[in-house]
């Protein structure tokens, strides 16, 4: 896939595309442990990264069939859910009915969205928003959106997963299969346009809007995990981190 190519552009198609079937695929799983993180369903109970979300207004970022964001309802939470594709967001509507909770529901794209200055109190995303776009775009986007002492929270792939993906046995290796590249698009013309970036890019962007990096948790595969994704091979993700979770909190606004 050329660099050039718009990532949300592509990823709406594809979206919109695969929604029925992701759903189909994972969509139970997902249901099933609503309140964790990543394709290994790490509970939030373990990690702690969200903190409590009672009374608090909480931005789904990508929010697909709002799993998670229908279970933080259930502690309290005010949630909105925000999500580019309406296949994916059919989807999160039947799972807000079958819960009978509020939980409205925003099709829009993450670098340009409808809300208000200082409208949440916690933006998070679980393989979200934040793996399709650039940074440049959302975590300015983030910065508006939050309060001041708001958080961020987001996980997504790491470097590694993709720097050791094997073109040809389509798996990833132990071995190093691509150049070193700070800001990287990779996808193809099937499956979605990602959005990686090293840690130096994400610190960068993160302080150059108002955030402070309270954390960075990478999360290999608890032992005995399963998972419905083939996102990353069992044995590998024990070993290695496929995933990442940054925490960050939004510094106070300047005052006249
Ligand atoms: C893997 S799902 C994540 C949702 C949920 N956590 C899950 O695991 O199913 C990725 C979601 O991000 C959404 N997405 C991709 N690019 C987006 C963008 N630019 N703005 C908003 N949502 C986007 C997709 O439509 C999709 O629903």
């Amino acid at each position: 896939m050329a660099e050039a190519v718009d990532p949300e552009f592509h990823n709406r198609a594809f979206w919109d595309g695969d929604a029925d079937g992701y759903q189909a695929a994972h969509g139970h799983a997902l249901a099933a442990a609503p309140v964790a993180w990543g394709v290994w369903r790490v509970p939030e109970a373990t990690l702690g990264v969200l903190g409590d979300v009672a009374d608090r207004d909480v931005l789904e970022y990508g929010c697909g069939a709002a799993q998670f964001g229908v279970a933080l309802t259930g502690l309290g939470a005010r949630v909105v859910g925000l999500d580019l594709s309406e296949g994916q967001l059919g989807h999160a509507r039947t799972r807000v009915e079958a819960a009978a909770t509020r939980l409205p529901l925003v099709c829009a794209s993450a670098t340009a969205t409808p809300f208000a200055d200082a409208s949440f109190d916690v933006v998070f995303c679980d393989h979200g928003a934040m793996s399709f776009c650039d940074p440049a775009r959302t975590v300015p986007e983030c910065a508006r959106l939050l309060r001041d002492g708001g958080r961020l929270v987001f996980l997504v792939g790491t470097q590694l997963l993709y720097l050791t993906w094997d073109d040809q046995g389509f798996r990833q290796t132990r071995r190093l299969h691509a150049p070193w590249q700070a800001r990287r698009v990779a996808g193809s013309d099937l499956g979605t346009v990602d959005v990686i970036w090293s840690h130096g890019e994400w610190i960068r962007v993160l302080r150059a809007h108002d955030f402070v990096v309270d954390d960075l948790i990478e999360v290999l595969a608890p032992d005995g995990a399963t998972t419905t994704h083939d996102f990353a091979p069992y044995r590998w993700a024990r070993r290695w981190p496929a995933e990442e979770i940054w925490c960050a909190t939004r510094r106070p606004r300047a005052t006249r």
